[in-house]
């Protein structure tokens, strides 16, 4: 999930409200700062950089060599969204060429993800074999210029058909077909795969999906969201409830079948903010741990401790769904890492008075308000706040026992209109980089990073008006030809070993960009 700052973001999502840049300065005093100058050679030997994308958003080939739709297909040609990923970056058919511009930028890993309706069409049942060939083609590719496939099966992209069939994500039925996909995904490709993210950020999948709407299934009910079907009081615990279950059944499937043979690792990835509370109350330091206990708790706290948060057990009532003792001791344990995807800070307000309401939705039965910094820089880029994710680094830390931790998304947000030259996204990569380090050198058990995305791709939220990429995509060569933006250059020079300055330094080089080629800088 990434924010832009268009009307179908996640403003709407959790009721946003900007605040005032001198509010913000008030409450950030005494944090650390990101590390200034570093090079790769900083970080324990071992540890890996790469960026990612995921298979609607890149693949496009919709339609092509049996692939049905997924509930992502069903949701852009129904007209929500006035773009779809029919053709995307055309990854599917330009996949050659994008494993060559990962090698050459020296990425060590590439995490994508495999749409489910393109290798098993009606999400359980025949293989497609131009779909094997497809992921087998890529993954060979990647390997033979050593780049390190990281594998989700999940991300936003169920099969149509199933969720037709009995509700997807809402029906527990769907714990066994997506164990028998992953045992496709298992037997064909773990030879090559070591790092399996079974679904990317439930929480935030759940939250759009269930509650709000404003994504597929787009279920959600009344007072919160109008849509044709769902019930946003119960429907986003249900769907998360049946991710874990889902995702433990996985691991355990891996674990008895295939560990042993390709000692490979079993995650999940959990969509977070950087949080600190409004004020110096007592209220509103409360109330940011317990949004983080329904944000990040909601996954982490059944994965590493077996059960969902006590706070949300009395918040939520009987509408949260129990694990039965043997589901608890699955799940307890069934993620090797945690996947950390995180791109913005909130702040939080103590809100007592939404538990009255006689429906509620996760948003009030969290009783808190978050108000996400949006504002401060530019209205077309995300603030750079880099504590916030060494925050959430040391939260896993300290409040998880220090698991093993990919940094699964981080990047900037910049119109796809603007330049090559791009200076805020270059900015945000190096603060937030030079965080994570922050947060390594304080033994933060952070075993890589991942930028989000590669290349320009079909936005979920923001279609191809808002990009992330490391490369523009020509949306009007018919080619769609890739062109290495400022970021792709200074990715690449860490990439290779080179120290990389300060955020006062990148602010001092974006001024020079006027007058020399970037080239020059990263020679
Ligand atoms: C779940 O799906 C099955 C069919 O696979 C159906 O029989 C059952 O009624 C569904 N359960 C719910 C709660 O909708
Ligand atoms: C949603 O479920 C709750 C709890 O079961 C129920 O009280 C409420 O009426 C349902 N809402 C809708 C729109 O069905
Ligand atoms: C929080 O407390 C500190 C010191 O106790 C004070 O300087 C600061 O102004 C307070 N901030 C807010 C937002 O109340
Ligand atoms: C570093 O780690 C220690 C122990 O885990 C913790 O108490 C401290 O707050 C951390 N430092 C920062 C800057 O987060
Ligand atoms: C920017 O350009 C000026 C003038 O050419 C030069 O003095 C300065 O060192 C440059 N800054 C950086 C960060 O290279």
């Amino acid at each position: 999930m990434k924010q832009s700052r268009t009307a179908s973001s996640v403003d709407m999502m959790l009721r946003l409200v900007f605040l005032l840049i001198n509010l913000l300065n008030l409450a950030a005093p005494g944090l650390p700062l990101a590390a200034d100058e570093y090079s790769k050679r900083d970080f324990p030997p071992g540890f890996i950089f790469g960026s990612g994308t995921s298979a609607y958003q890149v693949e496009g080939a919709a339609n092509e060599d049996g692939r049905a739709p997924s509930i992502w297909d069903t949701f852009t040609h129904a007209g929500n969204v006035h773009d779809n990923g029919d053709i995307a970056s055309d990854g599917y058919h330009k996949y050659k060429e994008d494993v060559k511009l990962m090698a050459d930028t020296g990425l060590d890993a590439y995490r994508f993800s495999i749409s489910w309706s393109r290798l098993i069409p009606n999400g359980r049942g025949p293989v497609n074999p131009k779909g094997l060939q497809y992921y087998n083609s890529l993954i060979n590719e990647l390997i033979s210029h050593g780049i390190q496939p990281h594998v989700t099966l999940h991300h936003y992209d169920l099969p149509q058909a199933l969720e037709d069939e009995y509700g997807g994500w809402i029906n527990q039925t769907i714990v066994q077909d997506f164990t028998a996909y992953a045992n496709v995904c298992f037997r064909e490709f773990g030879d090559r795969v070591s790092y399996w993210t079974t679904v990317n950020e439930p929480n935030a999948f759940a939250l759009l999906g269930y509650d709000i709407g404003i994504a597929p299934p787009k279920r959600c009910s009344p007072p919160f969201k109008n849509c044709r079907k769902g019930n946003s009081s119960t429907e986003p615990y249900m769907a998360v409830h049946h991710v874990l279950l889902a995702h433990a059944s996985v691991a355990r499937l891996y674990r008895k079948n295939y560990q042993d043979k390709q000692h490979g690792y079993i995650g999940m990835s959990i969509f977070t903010y950087g949080l600190l509370p409004l004020t110096n109350s007592t209220e509103d330091a409360i109330a940011t741990q317990r949004y983080n206990d329904f944000l990040v708790g909601w996954i982490a706290n059944p994965l590493v401790y077996g059960d969902y948060p006590n706070i949300m057990k009395k918040n939520v009532g009987s509408r949260l769904p129990l694990f039965t003792y043997l589901e608890s001791k699955q799940v307890k344990g069934s993620a090797d890492f945690l996947g950390v995807n995180n791109y913005n800070s909130g702040y939080i307000k103590d809100n007592p008075s939404s538990l009255k309401q006689e429906l509620r939705d996760w948003n009030a039965d969290t009783a808190a308000e978050i108000f996400l910094n949006l504002d401060t820089a530019s209205a077309n880029e995300f603030p750079i706040e880099p504590w916030g994710l060494q925050q959430v680094l040391e939260y896993f830390k300290k409040v998880y026992g220090n698991p093993p931790i990919y940094v699964h998304e981080n990047g900037q947000v910049t119109p796809s209109s603007s330049s090559l030259e791009d200076a805020a996204r270059v900015k945000y990569l190096q603060a937030y980089i030079g965080s994570m380090l922050d947060a390594v050198r304080n033994e933060s058990n952070t075993r890589g990073y991942f930028t989000w995305s590669f290349l320009d791709l079909f936005e979920l939220l923001g279609g191809y008006e808002w990009s992330y990429g490391l490369y523009y995509v020509d949306r009007d060569d018919p080619g769609l030809k890739r062109y290495p933006k400022l970021s792709a250059h200074w990715y690449s020079r860490f990439l290779k070993g080179r120290s990389v300055r300060s955020v006062n330094e990148a602010f001092k080089l974006e001024k020079n960009l006027s007058t020399l080629p970037y080239g020059q800088y990263f020679q």
